[in-house]
């Protein structure tokens, strides 16, 4: 496996790569890598000649300070598992790689960035997309693959890569869970024990309000699973959603929309932890 600090020489790397006519599967991360990153990067593998993955700690998408000192970083352990799936290139930048001179670029993306993450985490998808835009010009992939865990993230993507227009294809992927139901994050790794037992308690809050469709109207499921996590101390909610797979918006009819997903978000002690299921 390569590993490239500077974009100069990954980028040499990658033309060379392309004049032999290797499609490139890139799987952008901030490291603290699980198997929910490891089995994106397996189907980036296996649908491409080669594999990308780049692990940054983007410090313009973190809202709370707090948060950004306190994000994991395990990158020998992260090298070890890049091995394992035969990641071809690894690009692991500074941020003065990334960011020479302060960046001021101010998106808007409309409707789809005002509710949940983008209401609770003020300028968090405008970090986001600007590192996954800088990020795309580097590598330049044919194929980006994206966990559905942050839902709201991969469809900004994908608007980000429509608007202007970029040639990549975002692949999206499902989510990884432990046996025990919780969503793979890297945040996991900073639940104390209690904690880690309690977590599960989210997943299996929505599979029980999604077998509640029939008799519940979108708000009673939202009312529904608000109330269930209110029963557990630990959890401190920040939001309930039922809302429209595809412009994110809370639906007040099951009738609104082809596809609903519940999502979720809440601090367990100093862990934020977000998840979300599809209900049809
Ligand atoms: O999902 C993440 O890990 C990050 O938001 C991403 C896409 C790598 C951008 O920093």
């Amino acid at each position: 496996m390569h590993v490239f600090k500077r974009i100069a020489i990954l980028q040499d790397f990658l033309e060379t790569k392309r004049k032999q006519k290797c499609t490139i599967g890139f799987v952008p991360t901030m490291g603290a890598l699980h198997e929910g990153h490891l089995a994106l990067m397996r189907r980036a593998k296996s649908e491409n000649d080669i594999l990308v993955v780049s692990i940054f700690v983007n410090p313009i998408q973190f809202n709370n300070p707090d948060d950004l000192l306190r994000y994991p970083r395990t990158i020998e352990n992260d090298s070890k598992l890049l091995e394992t799936v035969l990641c071809d290139a690894v690009f692991v930048p500074s941020v003065e790689e990334i960011y020479p001179v302060p960046e001021t670029t101010i998106y808007n993306f409309g409707a789809i960035e005002q509710v949940m993450e983008g209401a609770f985490r003020k300028g968090h998808f405008n970090g986001v997309a600007i590192v996954v835009r800088k990020l795309f010009e580097i590598v330049k992939p044919n194929k980006a693959y994206f966990g559905e865990k942050d839902f709201q993230q991969r469809a900004i993507i994908q608007k980000m890569v429509e608007n202007y227009a970029i040639p990549t294809e975002i692949i999206s992927c499902e989510i990884v869970r432990e046996p025990d139901g919780l969503a793979m994050s890297s945040r996991n790794m900073r639940l104390n024990e209690t904690e880690r037992t309690i977590a599960p308690q989210i997943f299996k809050t929505l599979k029980k309000a999604v077998l509640k469709k029939q008799e519940l109207s979108p708000e009673l499921m939202r009312e529904y699973v608000e109330k269930q996590f209110k029963k557990i101390d630990a959890f401190n909610v920040e939001y309930v959603e039922i809302a429209d797979e595809k412009h994110l918006q809370p639906i007040k009819t099951w009738h609104e929309t082809k596809h609903a997903r519940i999502f979720v978000a809440l601090q367990l002690g100093n862990v934020r932890l977000i998840d979300n299921i599809r209900i049809f």
